[in-house]
């Protein structure tokens, strides 16, 4: 292996049952994230890891002077002791590396967004299918505690029927140098979004500016869901603050989810409009409902551990996640519409 001066370690022949052995590419910001979760898993094994910087490498070498390193990306995607790869690169090689995986028989982690192009997405989505292997796309905040407590209250009915989705995502940077704050961090909002409503988009609206570089750097993007349902997003890179709020409408309550709260994530008020309609046209009556605000108990875990762990099982039961290539495509296509509807100052794309 290439491993810019590092120890060789060589392929290891024998396979724990139930264990996916598995490859990170891509050891910059997030990929140590992934690699931190997968050896703190039983269920897997890191067997190496590759990034083009010798630099990263040396790091992650450091802290698993078990795994192979190398900085070449086509070793680990032939290593015939590697059962699955994660791809934690920039977003327009996420493509290729998961073509070369899903060719050599490996199952893929890739990370958001899922692909460059629905057209790509639906090529590795194919591939995937006949060669009976799982996609993985990184929606890691569908993993946390208060996402999946919002979904379970939404499954439940407890907010009544949905009127709105409203979420606010913005901070200071980090600005990244391909992709716009639209795929950045929109990728997180449209995935919980697609989650939670459970519903089929009817229509994107989005505008935006860029001020920094050629990129837009702000963005509020729209989501029609037909009966009126509704979703915002907002994300920006040169907001002063951190904010990262969302407001679910419902007809019996509301709610609000504020992640930047260490405890007390989720408030659920029991709050709205009763509407009753006298004798004339003119009579509608509006009357304001105020009563408890409740915060459900959000469990504590870390996001990424149990999504990777959920990935193993899927592995092992043959089994597709709820966040595969087809949930990976469904926000790339929004992406794709609020692109197309920002460069065209906001005009209506219908999906
Ligand atoms: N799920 C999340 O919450 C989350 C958070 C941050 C980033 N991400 C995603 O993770 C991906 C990577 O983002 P990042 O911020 O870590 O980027 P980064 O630029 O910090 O790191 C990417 C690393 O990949 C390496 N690399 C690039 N092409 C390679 C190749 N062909 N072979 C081997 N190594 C290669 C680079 O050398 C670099 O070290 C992006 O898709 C991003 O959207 C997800």
């Amino acid at each position: 292996m290439s491993t810019a001066g590092l120890p060789v370690l060589e392929p290891t022949t024998h396979k724990r049952p139930g264990v996916i052995r598995m490859g990170v590419i891509g050891y910059g910001y997030w990929g140590p994230n992934v690699v931190r979760n997968v050896t703190s898993l039983d269920s897997c094994h890191l067997v190496a890891i590759c990034d083009q910087n010798p630099a990263a490498l040396k790091r992650a070498g450091r802290l698993y002077p078990g795994a192979r390193l190398t900085v070449d990306a086509t070793e680990l995607l032939t290593a015939p002791d590697i059962d699955a790869i994660a791809v934690v690169t920039p977003v327009w090689t996420h493509f290729d590396l998961a073509k070369a995986a899903l060719e050599n028989g490996k199952h893929v982690f890739v990370e958001k967004p899922f692909t460059s192009t629905s057209a790509q997405a639906e090529q590795l989505i194919e591939l995937a299918q006949k060669r009976n292997l799982q996609i993985m796309v990184d929606h890691t905040f569908l993993f946390t505690g208060a996402v999946r407590k919002i979904r379970e209250l939404v499954e439940k009915g407890a907010l009544g029927s949905l009127y709105y989705f409203d979420s606010t995502r913005v901070n200071l940077g980090l600005f990244q140098h391909d992709v716009s704050v639209v795929w950045d961090l929109a990728p997180h909002d449209l995935s919980i979004m697609d989650h939670i409503l459970h519903q089929k988009p009817e229509a994107v609206v989005a505008t935006g500016a860029k001020h920094v570089n050629d990129l837009a750097d702000m963005a509020f993007i729209t989501v029609y869901f037909p009966g009126n349902l509704v979703a915002h997003i907002n994300v920006n890179w040169l907001s002063p603050v951190k904010v990262r709020t969302t407001l679910i409408g419902g007809s019996e309550k509301m709610l609000v989810w504020n992640d930047i709260e260490p405890d007390e994530k989720i408030k659920v008020y029991d709050k709205g409009v009763d509407i009753t309609n006298g004798q004339g046209v003119y009579d509608m009556l509006v009357s304001y409902r105020s009563g408890d605000v409740w915060a459900p108990r959000v469990e504590q875990v870390e996001a990424l551990k149990l999504e990777i762990g959920y990935f193993a099982e899927c592995i092992r039961k043959g089994e597709a996640p709820h966040n595969d290539g087809l949930a990976g495509l469904r926000v790339v296509r929004l992406l794709e519409a609020a692109d197309k509807s920002l460069n065209q100052k906001g005009n209506v794309i219908r999906l």
